[in-house]
């Protein structure tokens, strides 16, 4: 049998525990499928007495010193597990400089500087990979980089962030407010106790950076990103959604629309027929067109000890197969070429709008007229006072318009002065 690959793991947290348990659960699967053992020699934390919750092999030494696994001449591999940006970034280059492979699942870190860290890897001949880093446990990055190689990506759909996901579903399938559902998704532990990242769309946003480049072989920036989280989603609209057959889900997306890329994060109505719609609690989901495959759909579990750490292992195990053919982003330029992004507003999508207005004549007539002003025509629309009511919704379904154009109508008609609210709106797929 060949001699072992050795890790040294940077984090001892719910992905670090994860890979410990998996690596001693499924050594014998393992030792089968790449014919040596993975050993793990040292774990790097930063508090030596921490309780862990799981039980370190025989021999493996435990470190509040990341530099070791930099130094350590026996070590193949560096698994950075330990996310955030600076003293990852660090280790991360000083591995590389080392010589030594690296696995991370830390996509805040290669969505800011990944150009760079690729580049790093590819002058050094060694593998950077990241499988965990893109909606964890799925197999996207894979899937794109080697399986759908050699196709042409038409479009990327996903819902990335199981928190989202579940605070989403639980206000559609429980009827729970925003808020509510966001302290259960806390109390089951799938929301962090700052869950900024995963409401505000930025989670999903690191994740579309990093298939955006595996898709399309461009470098996408983070900032130009246009990303709008999921904070000011009602029950109101999720009903209305619902009767019109949608359901609400926050999607991250990317298109090739006349040789540029179109490319957002946002909250979006989806066909209750699409598979998409169907994705629950905190599930995740990419859905990949290619121009030869056609339509493909992953689903799984985007986050959570054991589904990440699969993810992390794989790299682990491609690195241990193939050790000497370091691919790290599925083209070999590098860095990647700047995409040629689409202008946001020049987006064309169907949209949902929901004008909250007085219930008096000639509402219905000055809105559509604004609309058909900016050349937006209506699909559906429905209206519904309540007994009483000084001001009712007024929900409106477009067929395919201009985003600019439906900003500029926005704000024509949230100006006047029948309505009592600013309009809500969400783009449909
Ligand atoms: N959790 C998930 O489901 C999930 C899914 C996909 C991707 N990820 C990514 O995986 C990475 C790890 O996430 P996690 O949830 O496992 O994090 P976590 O539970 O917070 O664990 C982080 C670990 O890193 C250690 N650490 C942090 N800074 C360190 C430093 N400067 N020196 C040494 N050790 C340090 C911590 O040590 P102490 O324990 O001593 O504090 C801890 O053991 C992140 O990049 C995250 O985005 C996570």
């Amino acid at each position: 049998m060949e001699k072992p690959i050795v890790i040294g793991l940077a984090g001892l947290g719910t992905v670090g525990r994860g890979l410990v348990r998996i690596l001693a659960e499924n050594a014998d699967v393992i030792r089968r499928r790449i014919g040596r053992d993975v050993v793990l020699k040292t774990v790097a934390v930063r508090d030596l007495a921490k309780q862990r919750g799981v039980e370190l092999p025989a021999g493996t030494s435990l470190t509040a010193d990341l530099g070791e696994l930099v130094r350590d001449p026996g070590i193949d591999i560096v698994c950075e597990l330990m996310g955030g940006l600076s003293a990852a970034d660090t280790l991360i280059r000083e591995a590389l400089a080392a010589g030594k492979h690296v696995v991370t699942a830390n996509k805040h870190l290669l969505a800011e500087r990944g150009q760079e860290l690729f580049s790093l890897a590819h002058a050094a001949g060694r593998c950077l990979y990241y499988e965990a880093s893109s909606v964890g446990g799925v197999p996207v990055v894979q899937a794109l980089k080697e399986s759908l190689a050699g196709n042409r990506i038409v479009k990327l759909t996903g819902i990335m962030n199981g928190t989202a996901n579940f605070i989403l579903s639980e206000m559609t399938s429980g009827g729970l407010d925003f808020e509510d559902a966001l302290a259960q998704a806390q109390a089951l532990g799938y929301a962090e106790a700052d869950p900024s990242f995963d409401i505000d769309g930025v989670d999903t946003a690191h994740k579309l950076v990093l298939l955006t480049r595996l898709a399309y072989g461009q470098h996408y920036s983070l900032a130009q990103l246009p990303v709008r989280g999921i904070r000011e989603v009602t029950r109101t609209d999720i009903e209305f959604a619902r009767e019109f057959g949608y359901r609400i889900k926050l999607i991250g997306q990317v298109r090739q629309v006349d040789g540029m890329l179109e490319a957002g994060v946002f909250p979006a109505l989806v066909k209750y027929t699409y598979l998409l719609a169907r994705v629950g609690g905190n599930y995740n989901a990419v859905r990949i067109e290619g121009n030869a495959v056609g339509p493909i759909m992953l689903h799984g579990q985007g986050a959570g000890e054991l589904p990440t750490a699969s993810a992390v292992l794989a790299d682990i195990m491609a690195i241990a197969r193939d050790a000497c053919a370091p691919n790290n982003t599925g083209f070999p330029e590098n860095p990647l070429p700047e995409a040629a992004i689409q202008d946001p507003e020049d987006a064309e999508s169907q949209y949902y709008f929901r004008f909250q207005v007085a219930d008096r004549p000639g509402v219905m007539a000055a809105i559509t007229r604004v609309m058909a002003d900016k050349r937006i025509s209506i699909a559906q629309a429905i209206q519904k006072g309540k007994e009483g009511a000084a001001d009712v919704p007024l929900v409106i379904i477009t067929h395919e318009a201009r985003t600019r154009m439906v900003h500029e109508a926005l704000a024509e008609i949230d100006a006047m002065d029948f309505v009592v609210a600013p309009t809500v709106h969400y783009r449909i797929l």
